[in-house]
C-alpha cells in the first residue's frame, strides 16, 4: 500500500497518527487532530549515513564557563519571582493564556521598566501600531527604547530581530505568525511548531530573551501552547476568571527556576497591578456569623497564602447526591467525605455537597484537607467556626491529621493577618516553639479532636 501523504497531529499533545480520529488516542481530546503533509525525510538506515565525529567537541563539565546567569528584571516583582529572578539572557519564554486575560497588557507594561536600560522590540501580529500606541498611553508607557513592528511573517520577524539586535524581543502572538513556505494556515500545529523553532534559534543565536505570547482556549480550539511547551525554556500561564479582576501567573515549566511560585495581579483601569498581599485579597468580604466556612493556609511556592473554604450541604432531591468542588480536587473531596462517614459516622448519602474556594483560587496542597473537612462539618452541623481561626493539615484515611511542611511560615502568615487561633497537626508541633508565637496554637492529632474546636 502506498504511504499516506498526510499525517494527523493532535494540537493538544502532539501525538501523530496516520489515520484521522475524532478523539486523540493519546490524550483523549476531541476533534484535536489536524492534517499535515507528511513530508518528513524517511528514516535512514544506520549504514547509509556518513556522520561526523564530534568527539573533539566534548567538553569537561569543570571547564565550561557558565558565566554569571544574566537576568533582566522586569520591574514587576511578581513576574520576576515566577521567572525565577528575572528574564534570562538567551531564553525563550512562552506566556500562555486565554484571549483577553491580559498577556499583551503585562508585556507592554514591563517594556517601561526594561526600556530604562535596554532596547525592546515588540512585534505584534494582532494589533496595529496605533492600537499599541493607544494602549501604551493608557498604561503610561512612554519609554524611548521601545520599538514596535507589526508583522505576521515569522521569517521576516526573526530576520528583523537579528538585524536590529534589540536587547529583548517580544512576539505577540505565535498564532498570528506564519512561515510562507509551509502551506498550512497560521495558528495550525505545523506553523506554531516551526515558528517556535525558528524563534528558539533566534533567541539562542543572539543570546537575548525572547517572549512569545500563545493563546489557549478552554476547549483547545486554537493550536498551540501544548506543542510549544517541549521547545521553549519556560512556560508561564496567565489564569483568572474574566469577570473577576485578579489574575494568577504560574510557571508550568522553567529551565531557570522553580515552578512552584505564583504571581498575583489585579486588572485595574491602568493595567495590571501587583498584589503583594494575596491573603488580604482572598479574605476580603468574608461573611460573618455563617456556618460552613473555614480559613486555610497553603503554601504557594515559598509564600504562605490564606484562603477561605466554603462548604454547603443540602438535602438532595436526586437518587444519587451531587458533589461539586470548585478550586479543590474532586477526588480528594470524595476521600474526605468517605473518611467523615467511616471514621466519624457523619453520613452524607442524602446530602448534596458543594465546595468552593473563594476568589477562584485553587488549593492543591494536602494541607487544605483539614480546613475542607472543618468547613464541611461546620456546614452539616450548622455550627459556626470561630472567625479568628486558621487550620491546616493533611487528613489520613484513618481520620488522623498528618504533618505538613513550613509550619512556622504558615503560622506567621496567620499572625500577620490578625488571626488568633491556629489548628496545626500535632506531629508538626514539635518543630516549632509555641512560645515564639502570639497566636494560640492548637495541635490536633485526629479529625475528632479538630472538630471539638468548632
Ligand atoms: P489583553 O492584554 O489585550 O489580553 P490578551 O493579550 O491576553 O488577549 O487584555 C485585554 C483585557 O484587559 C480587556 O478585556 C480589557 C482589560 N484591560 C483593563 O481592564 N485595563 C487596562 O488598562 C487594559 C490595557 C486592559
Ligand atoms: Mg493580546
Amino acid at each position: 500500500m502506498a504511504k499516506s501523504k498526510y499525517i494527523y497531529t493532535c494540537n493538544q499533545c502532539g501525538y501523530e497518527t496516520s489515520k484521522w480520529n475524532g478523539k486523540c488516542p493519546s490524550c483523549g481530546a476531541w476533534n484535536s487532530l489536524e492534517e499535515e503533509l507528511a513530508d518528513k525525510p524517511a528514516a535512514l538506515s544506520r549504514s547509509s549515513y556518513a556522520a561526523v565525529d564530534l568527539s573533539d567537541q566534548i567538553l569537561e563539565l569543570e571547564n565550561i564557563g557558565a558565566g554569571s546567569d544574566v537576568r533582566y528584571k522586569t520591574g514587576l516583582g511578581e513576574l520576576d519571582r515566577v521567572l525565577g529572578g528575572g528574564l534570562v539572557k538567551g531564553s525563550l519564554v512562552l506566556l500562555g493564556g486565554e484571549p483577553g486575560i491580559g498577556k499583551s497588557t503585562i508585556l507592554l507594561q514591563i517594556c517601561q521598566f526594561l526600556g530604562e536600560d535596554h532596547s525592546v522590540l515588540y512585534i505584534s501580529g494582532e494589533e496595529s501600531a496605533r492600537q499599541i500606541k493607544l494602549r501604551a498611553d493608557r498604561l503610561g508607557v512612554d519609554t524611548e527604547n521601545l520599538y514596535i513592528l507589526t508583522a505576521t511573517d515569522a521569517e521576516a520577524a526573526a530576520e528583523t530581530i537579528s538585524s536590529s539586535s534589540p536587547d529583548i524581543a517580544i512576539i505577540d502572538s505565535i498564532q498570528t505568525m506564519s512561515i510562507g513556505r509551509i502551506t498550512s494556515s497560521p495558528g495550525s500545529i505545523t506553523q506554531v511548531r516551526e515558528c517556535t523553532n525558528l524563534f528558539m534559534h533566534t533567541a539562542k543565536s543572539l543570546e537575548i530573551p525572547l517572549i512569545i505570547v500563545g493563546h489557549v482556549n478552554k476547549d483547545g480550539a486554537i493550536a498551540g501552547p501544548k506543542v510549544m511547551e517541549h521547545i521553549v525554556d519556560a512556560v508561564l500561564y496567565f489564569e483568572g476568571e474574566r469577570h473577576q479582576s485578579y489574575r494568577l501567573l504560574r510557571a508550568v515549566k522553567n529551565r531557570f527556576g522553580s515552578t512552584n511560585e505564583i504571581g498575583v495581579f489585579e486588572m485595574a483601569d491602568k493595567g495590571l497591578r501587583e498584589v503583594e498581599n494575596p491573603s488580604q485579597m482572598l479574605l476580603a468580604g468574608r461573611p460573618h456569623n455563617v456556618s460552613g466556612t473555614c480559613v486555610a493556609c497553603v503554601m504557594e511556592g515559598s509564600r504562605p497564602v490564606l484562603a477561605e473554604v466554603q462548604a454547603l450541604a443540602a438535602k438532595t432531591s436526586y437518587a444519587a447526591p451531587r458533589r461539586m468542588a470548585t478550586g479543590f480536587d474532586f477526588n480528594r473531596l470524595s476521600i474526605i467525605i468517605a473518611v467523615l462517614e467511616k471514621r466519624l459516622g457523619i453520613f452524607m448519602g442524602s446530602l448534596d455537597v458543594y465546595l468552593n474556594i473563594v476568589g477562584g483560587f485553587r488549593l492543591d496542597e494536602p494541607a487544605a484537607d483539614l480546613p475542607v473537612a472543618m468547613a464541611l462539618y461546620s456546614g452539616i452541623m450548622d455550627k459556626q467556626i470561630d472567625e479568628q481561626l486558621v487550620a491546616f493539615g493533611e487528613i489520613g484515611l484513618g481520620g488522623e491529621i498528618r504533618s505538613v511542611s513550613h509550619i512556622s511560615h504558615r503560622i506567621r502568615e496567620a499572625e500577620r493577618m490578625g488571626f488568633t487561633k491556629c489548628l496545626i497537626p500535632k506531629q508538626s508541633a514539635s518543630s516549632i516553639d509555641i512560645k515564639d508565637h502570639q497566636i494560640e496554637i492548637i495541635p490536633v492529632s485526629t479529625l475528632k479532636q479538630a472538630f471539638t474546636h468548632i
